[in-house]
């Protein structure tokens, strides 16, 4: 190797460690972010909400737009080159480099009826792909943390999905979404799910629930009406620990389509005949 080659691979080498500490950096400030955002949740849970309407069943608590801030302040603070999309405050679109997509509170209407399942969910994408995500659940200080390539792990400790081989024996999760017509094709796939699966669950919290499928508690989830910040870190979550995610079609999943499926891998062909079966396609799919 001549001294122009070695100079290469040495520069070369440590543009790839300085990446890698930024990416390291990046995961410990989403896991901050989340545990922060989730403290003051928890906090608030005993007490008064104070409700906003944003939206057809769509509701917004202070909890919420605190939360949110504790986790923008952070993020702003340490990669403020970095853009950020949140369900309340906005922001960027998803942008090429990193984007950090957060919903300080998944599970708000769970959360306005002092029903504990909700969680803080924070992923970052590179030009529009899934690089790493946390979820946090305040409640049972559970924090599921996945990275690209690097698998999923609750607490610290390697998650992996369920091997349940078969619709009829697997714990199905859905969510019923805000709309009446998202609500009409769910009935119309429940029509046949119902009676082919071993038996369902609405958990309320798109980004939990995902996270379940990752840690094998549900084999499969499904919903039609999803925004970005509820999956941008479940559904690496899902494949890093061995699962699949597809459109409701079968097509690849991109953070900014409603409709999704996440199963275990094993039961995930026959969970999208279901669907394809029933002759009713959600809305906004890609061709
Ligand atoms: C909602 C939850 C819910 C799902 C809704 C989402 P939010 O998020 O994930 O499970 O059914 O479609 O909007 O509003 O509680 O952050
Ligand atoms: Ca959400
Ligand atoms: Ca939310």
């Amino acid at each position: 190797m001549n001294l122009q080659e070695k100079l290469w691979h040495m520069s070369n080498r440590d543009g790839l460690e300085n990446r890698e500490t930024e990416r390291g950096n990046m995961l410990q400030t989403a896991i901050e972010a989340a545990r922060r955002a989730g403290r003051n949740i928890a906090e608030r849970y005993p007490g008064e909400r104070k409700l906003t309407v944003k939206g057809y069943r769509d509701l917004v608590t202070d909890a919420d737009i605190a939360a949110e801030e504790v986790i923008i302040d952070l993020i702003r603070a340490r990669f403020p080159d970095h853009a950020i999309l949140s369900e309340e405050a906005g922001g960027n679109e998803i942008s090429s480099g990193y984007t950090w997509v957060v919903d300080p509170l998944d599970g708000t209407t769970n959360y306005t009826h002092h029903h504990p399942v909700f969680a803080v969910s924070i992923g970052v994408l590179q030009d529009g792909n899934p690089l790493m995500g946390v979820i946090h659940d305040p409640m049972r200080n559970h924090t599921f943390v996945s990275h690209r390539g690097g698998g999923a792990r609750l607490n610290d400790v390697p998650i992996h999905v369920s091997r349940v081989a078969n619709l009829g024996k697997a714990m199905l999760g859905l969510d019923w979404g805000h709309a009446n017509g998202e609500r009409e094709t769910i009935l119309a796939y429940l029509q046949q799910l119902t009676f082919r699966c071993g038996t369902l669950r609405v958990l309320g919290s798109a980004a939990l629930a995902l996270a379940y499928v990752a840690a094998g508690w549900l084999d499969t989830y499904f919903s039609v009406g999803l925004k970005p910040w509820d999956t941008a870190a479940g559904i690496l979550m899902v494949t890093e620990a061995g699962g699949r995610c597809s459109t409701l079609k079968g097509k690849a999943y991109r953070v900014n389509l409603p409709g999704c499926l996440a199963t275990n891998s094993i039961i995930h062909d026959e969970m999208l005949a279901v669907f394809q079966g029933t002759g009713v396609i959600a809305d906004k799919e890609p061709k």
